[in-house]
């Protein structure tokens, strides 16, 4: 054997060594098959989250009992698809003669570098009315903070509405068609819908961007659920979530996470995903 080869027989062996050390090392867990809602479930309320409330809206609401109203998850830095929501779908205010609102729902930022960006999320605020922004920083992690955010304001400032929906920035919504199978439907309790994960596995690949680790969600699969770029409740089931969202822990799925909470209360409250979801 010349040395050369020799040279490379040892980095090899060296590497291989390395490799099974870091194999080892890795922690190993076995995953619970099925879905427990005793793992989540707190009896004593201390998940109630005390983030305050920034900028809010609530006029609309005590003056009036609107239809609809639609929460719009959106960073602080995305001013132009709040602005393309509001010159486009999110423009008109009646459909089929039904009050249909849309918000808003904002962190706040990282690090306002400079303060010109906090001042213009105001002054959209003055401008439109439309911002409801709590003080906890909006980040991707964070994301079910902003919905807890968005049930506590309905529970606190809008439980006269009749349905919400949760919605990102990037959906294109048709409310008009939204309001018609809201009012075909007709099912103004216990009522649920959006697009249906019925058996959503848990992703364990860290490189993704709904990676979950073992700690935060040891099953398999993740109880029904409706995907988050849009969900619709009517507000009596969204009040019983908000009120469940103090016993269970966030996890950072916020749409999962609902998931969880309709898993805890399916034992008191039929929710109409099987049948409702669109
Ligand atoms: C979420 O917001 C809180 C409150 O601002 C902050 O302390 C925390 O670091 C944020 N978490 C993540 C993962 O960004
Ligand atoms: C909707 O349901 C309620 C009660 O279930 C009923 O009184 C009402 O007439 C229904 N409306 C329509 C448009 O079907």
């Amino acid at each position: 054997m010349s040395v050369r080869n020799l040279k490379w027989s040892l980095w090899l062996l060296s590497f291989l060594t390395v490799a099974m050390v870091w194999y080892l090392n890795l922690p190993s867990y076995t995953e619970i098959e099925n879905f427990s809602w005793m793992y989540f479930y707190e009896y004593k309320p201390i998940y109630r989250q005390k983030f305050a409330f920034t900028l809010r809206e609530r006029v609309t609401c005590s003056k009036k009992d609107p239809f609809l109203v639609i929460l719009v998850a959106s960073h602080p830095t995305e001013v132009k698809a709040r602005q393309a929501i509001r010159i486009t779908w999110g423009a008109k205010k009646t459909w089929w003669g039904q009050e249909v609102i849309t918000y808003f729902l904002l962190g706040h930022q990282e690090e306002p570098k400079d303060n010109m960006l906090t001042l213009s999320v105001q002054d959209e605020s003055i401008l439109y009315g439309d911002i409801i922004r709590q003080d906890f920083l909006d980040t991707y992690y964070n994301l079910t903070l902003k919905t807890i955010m968005a049930f506590r304001w309905v529970a606190e400032f809008c439980p006269n509405a009749k349905y919400i929906m949760k919605a990102d920035n990037d959906v294109l919504i048709n409310p008009g068609n939204l309001v018609k199978y809201l009012l075909t439907y007709n099912q103004s309790e216990n009522f649920y819908t959006g697009y249906p994960f019925l058996k959503s596995y848990s992703k364990r690949e860290f490189f993704r961007k709904t990676y979950i680790p073992y700690e935060e969600y040891p099953f398999k699969v993740f109880p029904p659920y409706c995907s988050g770029f849009g969900y619709v409740f009517s507000v009596d089931l969204a009040l019983r979530v908000y009120e469940m969202m103090a016993h269970v822990k966030p996890i950072r799925l916020e749409d999962a996470y609902i998931g969880i909470i309709l898993g805890i209360l399916k034992n008191a409250v039929p929710v109409a995903l099987e049948k409702g979801c669109f």
